[in-house]
């Protein structure tokens, strides 16, 4: 008697229902991805009518300020409403001084594209690996590791000549200690209250950079990035990163890389109210890259998927190489 009760009970329950059909599915579906909350990096480099592909990032190219400007266009197009700017200068020194040259790549294709395109939104990724000659994200002491309180110094130099080309967000990726609170004293002070920070809160030291240091040619010369990036062990530490970060003004935090790390991005997002930013990095976007050049797997529901668990794991922002891609599909 009680078996064939439980037998009943069974029966009556049937999660199958809500999936009998596209439009029950629609209907029930708990997680989007906000195309709003997409941004496209771009890699920016000297001269004109420069688009120079990386091999290691099929799909993606190092830009000059001119074609990133047009390629804003494109993305504009397609409904991608903000861009990520990294700057590949021709000249690197071990104090990083064409990153806070107001005429550097950064600052030039800022002001590109906002004349083309004032409403796109200009996210500039603030770090010194790719302006240094050793490759590492700051300035070195006799030991050769980064000095963080100098380096704070020359990463809030370079910030207000981001803000005064018309940069709308600073996102500071070098994991220095203080350089949040610093840039947003020093961007108040100096009346540019507006620009907002969204801090790479919690950057891991990941192998998953890989393409993107051939691409933007910024593997450290010795060494590696563990003195001041985060050890992939450590999850309560990315909290209090994170904390930190939003005692010293930052508006929105990050988590970085994103597949690996979906976990952080879930407790991150039940102790916080900030948006949340993931970056899903240049090794996680060659990795689909390659499996579907191959044929193994199919790229784009490989992408859909990835874009809903960044979203379901409690991401609002989603940093992607396939963010245009994404929208050209799903605007
Ligand atoms: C700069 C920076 C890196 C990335 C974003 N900002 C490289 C690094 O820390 O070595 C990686 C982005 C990617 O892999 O797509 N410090």
């Amino acid at each position: 008697m009680q078996l064939q009760d439980k037998r009943v009970l069974t029966l009556m329950t049937r999660p199958r229902r809500l999936r009998s059909s596209g439009a029950m599915r629609d209907m029930v579906r708990e997680t989007q991805v906000n195309l709003g909350g997409l941004i496209q990096p771009l890699f920016i480099v000297a001269g004109t009518g420069v688009r120079d592909p990386i091999s290691s990032m099929p799909g993606v190219a190092r830009m000059s300020a001119d074609v990133a400007a047009l390629e804003a266009k494109e993305l504009a197009s397609v409904g991608i409403r903000a861009v990520l700017l990294f700057g590949i200068p021709d000249f690197k020194d071990a104090t990083a001084s064409s990153n806070y040259d107001p005429h550097g790549v950064v600052q030039t294709a800022t002001r590109a594209i906002k004349a083309a395109l004032p409403q796109m939104l200009v996210v500039a990724d603030l770090c010194n690996c790719e302006y240094t000659d050793h490759g590492h994200c700051g300035i070195l002491d006799a030991r050769g590791d980064v000095e963080n309180d100098a380096t704070v110094e020359l990463l809030v130099r370079t910030a207000l000549t981001y803000a005064q080309a018309g940069v709308d967000v600073i996102a500071p990726s070098d994991m220095m200690d203080g350089r949040v609170g610093a840039i947003r004293r020093a961007l108040d002070d100096d009346g540019y209250t507006n620009v907002a920070i969204m801090a790479y809160s919690a950057k891991y030291a990941s192998a998953f950079y890989g393409p993107f240091r051939e691409a933007a040619d910024s593997t450290p010369a010795f060494g590696d990035r563990r003195s001041y990036q985060m050890d992939p062990a450590n999850a309560r530490e990315a909290l209090r990163e994170v904390f930190l970060d939003i005692d010293e003004g930052a508006d929105i935090v990050m988590i970085k890389p994103a597949l690996a790390y979906l976990d952080v991005v879930r407790t991150v997002r039940d102790h916080v109210e900030l948006p949340l930013a993931v970056y899903n990095v240049s090794g996680e976007y060659a990795m689909v890259k390659a499996a579907a050049q191959n044929g193994w797997i199919d790229e784009e529901r490989i992408v859909d998927e990835l874009l809903l668990s960044f979203a379901r794991a409690g991401a609002d922002i989603i940093i992607t190489y396939f963010a245009k891609d994404y929208a050209q599909r799903h605007g």
